[in-house]
């Protein structure tokens, strides 16, 4: 699995119809940022996308095959991988064991199997694991990591979302505004990570409202509005088109 590919998905809530048709992919290594107006409909696509929430018609492609079916924890060891726009950290435990619970997908094939059995071999791969969840930390900046999470700022909670996501070692990523309420050593920290997944061939679908922060990030740019994209391309022929400046800047 090396992509992600959106055929003409449909969601209405209710009768609020949200997305009309959307059509994208992402190649791995590649970085699609994902635009567009408040309530356009960007987390629902993502929740589409990863499982959590089932679409009306269209389908989702991972690599080859499509997902339909698949539940959220089927897609996450096909290679999935999540940020949530309300930050999912587990505010019992520590950074540290937030952040090893991203191994449970990529080395450890669910935890829970892990304590129920093969508690010698977990141990024994306990040190490289270790060693993992520290580079990871470091890679978003992410300091003093036995704090428990409960007790660290809503910016560093990002980071360790981001940080759980690269011991997933996944193929498709998608980030809902990653960057907000972050400061600049995390901002810094979470680019460096993306250039770590785009080197290791993920597909990575980001959004963020903040387009000083996203357009040097990513290969292409695509503007979701009323239901549909409606700009995509390079990011400079996105910052220039009419269309997107009218619908998401503004100006005409
Ligand atoms: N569970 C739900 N039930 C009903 N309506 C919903 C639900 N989730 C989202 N919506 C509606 O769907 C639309 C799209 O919401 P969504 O959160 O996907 O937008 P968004 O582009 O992520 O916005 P933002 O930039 O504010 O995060 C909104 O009108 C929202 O109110
Ligand atoms: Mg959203």
């Amino acid at each position: 699995m090396s992509y992600l590919r959106c055929d003409e998905v449909l969601k209405s809530y209710g009768g609020v119809k949200v997305l009309l048709g959307v059509n994208f992919e992402v190649n791995g290594g590649e970085i699609l940022g994902l635009l567009g107006t408040n309530g356009a409909g960007k987390s629902t696509l993502i929740d589409i996308i990863s499982g959590i929430t089932p679409l009306d018609s269209g389908a989702i492609y991972l690599g080859e095959h499509e997902a339909r079916g698949l539940g959220s924890e089927k897609r996450a060891y096909q290679g999935l991988a999540r940020t949530f726009q309300h930050p999912q950290v587990a505010k019992e435990l520590t950074l540290r064991e937030n952040v090893l619970i991203g191994a449970s997908v990529s080395e450890l094939k669910g935890l829970p199997r892990v304590f129920s059995s093969a508690l010698g071999g977990f141990f024994k791969g306990w040190g490289a694991l270790s060693e993992q969840v520290e580079q990871v930390c470091a890679d978003v900046a992410l300091t003093d990591i036995d704090r428990l999470a409960g007790e660290v700022t809503f910016g560093e909670f990002r980071l360790v979302e981001i940080a759980r996501i690269l011991m997933q070692k996944p193929k498709v990523v998608l980030l809902d505004e990653p960057f907000s309420g972050v400061g600049d050593s995390g901002i810094q920290g979470i680019i460096y990570s993306l250039g770590k997944l785009k080197a290791a061939g993920a597909a990575v679908l980001l959004v963020d409202h903040n387009i000083d922060i996203l357009a040097p990030q990513v290969d292409r740019m695509a503007l979701l509005a009323q239901g549909r994209i409606v700009v995509q391309g390079d990011v400079q022929s996105c910052l220039t088109s009419p269309v997107f400046r009218e619908t998401y800047i503004g100006v005409s």
